[in-house]
């Protein structure tokens, strides 16, 4: 699917009541994989930039480490320090851009940016800026959409779409701020080109269980900003129809009347 880079925080602050409920359960099932990935001690200074609603850094903060979590979407960072609360532990939250961050260069053990980084405008800023504020050794981490060949919700969401509105098939030359990463050796570059060490880069995947398919797509336009424009080129009639479509292509992973697939991402790692 088409995604823009959405970089009007604002975007981010409607969407994020939004975001909390049908997103972040979905991206949070990433979180024991980014963790594990980045090699997280008790006690090791950990950052989390383009935060989110905090699943990531309030689950590291849970294992004893010091978190700082940032987003440039006000919205989101009040959902970090409730949710953090609710959860009793401590996550320092701050609003700031991921392609500058307003933190001390080698002042952080692992850093790492799930599903947040992939839409700056600028990726090297982006790269660049984990590497500066990790100390020498230090980890990163980014999770970023998967190529749409190992991404199955991709697949059966550009069948849905397809179904319903054949001339999407023509496309648009322009690469989806999402894929940008996915193209071949891209993800590898940038953190070589940003100074890392011990390049690694390997697909995940995590299941997603989808209760009402159908609702799910009706919900989700609004809950993710970089999916806006093509969701509003659409009337809601025509919307209506792809969320049914969405529903069939999914009808045979059903389990007790819940869709089952698998999502899948890129995940990249290197030392600094
Ligand atoms: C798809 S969400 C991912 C959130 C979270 N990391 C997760 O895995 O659920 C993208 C997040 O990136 C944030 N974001 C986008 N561009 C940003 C930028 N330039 N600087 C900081 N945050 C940004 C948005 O506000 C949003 O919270």
């Amino acid at each position: 699917m088409h995604l823009v880079p959405a970089q009007n925080p604002s975007d981010w602050d409607s969407a994020a009541e939004g975001y909390a409920e049908l997103i972040a359960p979905i991206t949070g099932n990433f979180t024991d994989q980014l963790l594990s990935a980045v090699n997280l001690s008790p006690g090791e200074k950990f950052l989390d930039v383009a935060a989110g609603t905090g699943t990531t850094a309030i689950s590291a903060a849970k294992l004893g480490a010091t978190v700082t979590a940032v987003d440039f979407s006000e919205a989101m960072v009040e959902l970090i320090r409730k949710n953090a609360l609710a959860a009793g532990v401590e996550v320092t939250a701050s609003v700031m851009d991921g392609q500058n961050l307003n933190l001390q260069d080698n002042s952080f053990d692992a850093a790492i940016s799930a599903f947040g980084l992939m839409f700056f405008p600028n990726l090297t800023r982006g790269f660049k800026e984990l590497y500066r504020v990790l100390k020498a050794g230090g980890r990163a981490v980014v999770l970023a959409d998967a190529p749409q060949s190992d991404d199955p919700f991709a697949q059966v969401s550009g069948q849905a779409l397809l179904k319903v509105i054949p001339s999407l098939s023509e496309g648009n030359d322009e690469v989806s701020a999402g894929a940008r990463l996915a193209q071949p050796g891209a993800m590898e570059e940038y953190f070589t080109n940003a100074g890392f060490k011990n390049v690694q880069i390997q697909t995940i995947t995590s299941e997603m269980k989808i209760r009402d398919p159908e609702q799910f797509w009706l919900k989700l336009g609004p809950a993710l900003p970089p999916l806006k424009p093509l969701f509003n080129s659409f009337d809601n009639e025509t919307m209506a129809e792809v969320a049914k479509a969405f529903d069939e292509v999914l009808s045979d992973t059903k389990v007790d009347g819940v869709a089952i697939v698998n999502l899948g991402a890129l995940l990249g790692k290197g030392t600094k």
